[in-house]
């Protein structure tokens, strides 16, 4: 079993890392998360918001739990995980962001090389065009909004049952193959393909480190379970940066 020290040693000597990080990351920002106490938007779960099906029957409600989202969101600020991790692409040689969420926060931290799993809440895409839009409008003027051809805009965000968007999951699991540690900060680890990545990285005998407030199905396998909250996590591990 790794240790906390052990652990920091090899993130010292290491080359290539990579993150895989989900919605527990941002919540220490004020981000809520989809499976926590806080989780439910009145009395719907993100399951049953977050689905084409529910677009196609409901737009204007699915419209209205992102207007919620992206109002809550719009003035939060990265906070000391996602700025430790923002640091560390200029520590090692090659660093991959792979984050599951939207809330666009990494981006304001300052990564750069981040791969968004699931899209981005900040870009909206044209059903019939296909064409994609960054939007940062809050509250949206008109809801469900639309494209200039007039057809519906939908957030540019994969839902249950859709395939990730293009080329995202084979970069994903390239950067998993070449990282020589993978954290995992933050995800309840239940959402697939995403939850593939760590058990990826074990095939390929990497090290992989759990960084959560709580249990998940993933803390049996790996390599180190840190408890705690990622805001102090991170630091924690990262102290020795260069300032
Ligand atoms: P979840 O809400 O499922 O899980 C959040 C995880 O973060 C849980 O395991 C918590 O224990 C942990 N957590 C909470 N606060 C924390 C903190 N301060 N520090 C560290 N860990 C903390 O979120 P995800 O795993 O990201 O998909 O969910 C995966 C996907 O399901 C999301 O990307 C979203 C959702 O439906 C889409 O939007 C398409």
């Amino acid at each position: 079993m790794l240790t906390k020290e052990a652990l920091i040693i090899k993130l010292k000597e290491s080359k290539d890392v990579a993150v895989l990080t989900g919605a527990g990351i941002s919540a220490e920002s004020g981000v809520p998360t989809f499976r926590g106490k806080d989780g439910l938007w009145r009395q719907y779960r993100a399951e049953e918001l977050a689905t084409p099906q529910a677009f196609a029957a409901n737009p204007k409600l699915v419209w209205e739990w992102y207007d919620w989202r992206r109002s809550i969101i719009h003035p939060l600020s990265p906070n000391a995980a996602h700025l430790t991790i923002a640091k560390l692409e200029k520590y090692y040689d090659k660093f991959t962001v792979i984050t599951q969420n939207v809330d666009g926060l990494h981006a304001k931290a300052g990564s750069k090389n981040i791969i968004e799993l699931h899209g981005n809440i900040w870009k909206v895409q044209c059903i019939v065009e296909g064409n994609v839009m960054e939007n940062y409008e809050v509250p949206l003027k008109e809801i469900p909004p639309k494209c200039k051809c007039n057809a519906l805009l939908r957030p540019y965000i994969v839902w249950f049952g859709e395939p990730l968007h293009p080329y995202t999951f084979e970069n994903a699991v390239a950067a998993v193959e070449s990282a020589q540690i993978l954290l995992v900060i933050g995800t309840s680890a239940i959402v697939q393909p995403a939850a593939s990545l760590p058990i990826i990285a074990k095939e390929y005998n990497k090290i992989v480190v759990e960084i959560n407030i709580d249990d998940t199905p993933l803390t049996p396998i790996v390599d180190l379970s840190i408890k705690g909250k990622a805001a102090e996590v991170i630091p924690s591990l990262f102290f020795w940066l260069p300032t």
